[in-house]
């Protein structure tokens, strides 16, 4: 159910758990340093208790009370990207449960670009958020997508569609060179360009079997629709009724309501991306097939996109 900010910081400080919008993904919010309210959003999320969470702030006051010695590498990536779609793995504080980290000695860190996030945070303290979807399920980005996954209902602060639509990039502070977990909205290059050194993407060198997992949430299914995700090999000839048809080229695909096309709006594309996965599996379309992604130098939301989509089609497990 849709609720007000002022319900939302009294159900927070109260230790309940509230849905509140980002610019990324909608998020799960509780109070950072309520255990109880933590142990919720794991049990309404139905998510495992090894995943750490990331922790939302609106200023450096709470940024200094769930992280210390921050990295040099810190303050000018906070100037240059904050409030923004980049979280920062820092040391963490004792402060922090640690339920928040999984048992890590580092923490996530991100300030959302939102205002009803910052209004909210500001007035609550940080606050914890996962993806606000059910475990397994594509991330919402519309109030809608809560009430499917919810059926039990949950408390909605309403900020419309999330301007991204793919959660934020994971910069991991804690190593020289820093590392990206996962590619978001900000990519390698932004990043060196701010830093002036060079950042390395832990996939693109091989993990080897015995490497502990970097980030804990990266080895669960993640993205995925009930529907098959595949790449598009050809352009097929004639539609198949069970599928729908995901493309980005500026081919003048026909107007068509099994088709969504981009014409390589990539921006638009990773907006809209999961509410496309959440409406094949709504309407019952067995099948989604997805046009081949371009170099990732086309557009800053390739490597994101290839990294959502891979994942869902499930050939990286
Ligand atoms: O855009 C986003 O980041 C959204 C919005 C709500 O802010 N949040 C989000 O949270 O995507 P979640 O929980 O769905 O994904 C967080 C990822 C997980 O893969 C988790 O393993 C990783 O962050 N993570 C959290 N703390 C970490 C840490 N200390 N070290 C490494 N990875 C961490
Ligand atoms: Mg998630």
């Amino acid at each position: 159910m849709i609720i007000k900010l002022d319900q939302a910081v009294e159900l927070i400080k109260s230790g309940d758990v509230v849905a509140f919008p980002t610019e990324t993904v909608y998020g799960l919010g509780a109070d950072a340093f309520n255990i109880q309210a933590i142990k919720k959003t794991f049990e309404l999320k139905g998510r495992p208790s090894d995943n750490p969470l990331i922790v939302h702030v609106s200023n450096q006051q709470q940024v200094d009370s769930v992280a210390e010695q921050l990295p040099e590498e810190f303050e000018k990536l906070k100037q240059a990207f904050w409030p923004g779609p980049l979280t920062m793995i820092l040391p963490k504080s004792d402060r922090v449960p640690d339920l928040v980290t999984g048992g890590l000695n580092t923490v996530a860190v991100r300030m959302p670009d939102h205002p009803i996030a910052l209004k909210l945070i500001r007035q609550t303290g940080p606050l914890t958020a996962p993806s606000a979807n059910k475990s397994g399920k594509p991330s919402p980005t519309k109030p809608e997508h809560l009430d499917q996954d919810y059926k039990e209902g949950i408390p909605i602060l309403d900020g419309g569609s999330s301007e991204i639509g793919l959660e934020s990039t994971i910069l991991d502070l804690t190593i020289s060179p820093p590392e990206i977990l996962r590619p978001g909205a900000i990519t390698a290059h932004q990043i060196e360009n701010v830093t002036g050194s060079t950042v390395t993407d832990f996939r693109n060198r091989s993990l080897s079997d015995t490497e502990p997992v970097k980030s804990p949430g990266l080895k669960y299914t993640h993205y995925k629709p009930a529907a098959t995700v595949k790449w598009m090999k050809r352009i097929p000839a004639t539609l198949n009724q069970h599928t729908i048809y995901i493309v980005h080229s500026k081919k003048n695909w026909p107007d068509h309501p099994q088709i969504f096309s981009y014409k390589k709006n990539y921006a638009r594309l990773a907006r809209d991306l999961y509410d496309v996965f959440r409406t094949a599996d709504h309407l019952g379309y067995s099948d989604i097939e997805i046009e081949q992604l371009p170099d990732a130098e086309s557009d800053r939301m390739i490597h994101a996109l290839l990294n959502r989509i891979t994942k869902a089609v499930g050939t990286d497990e």
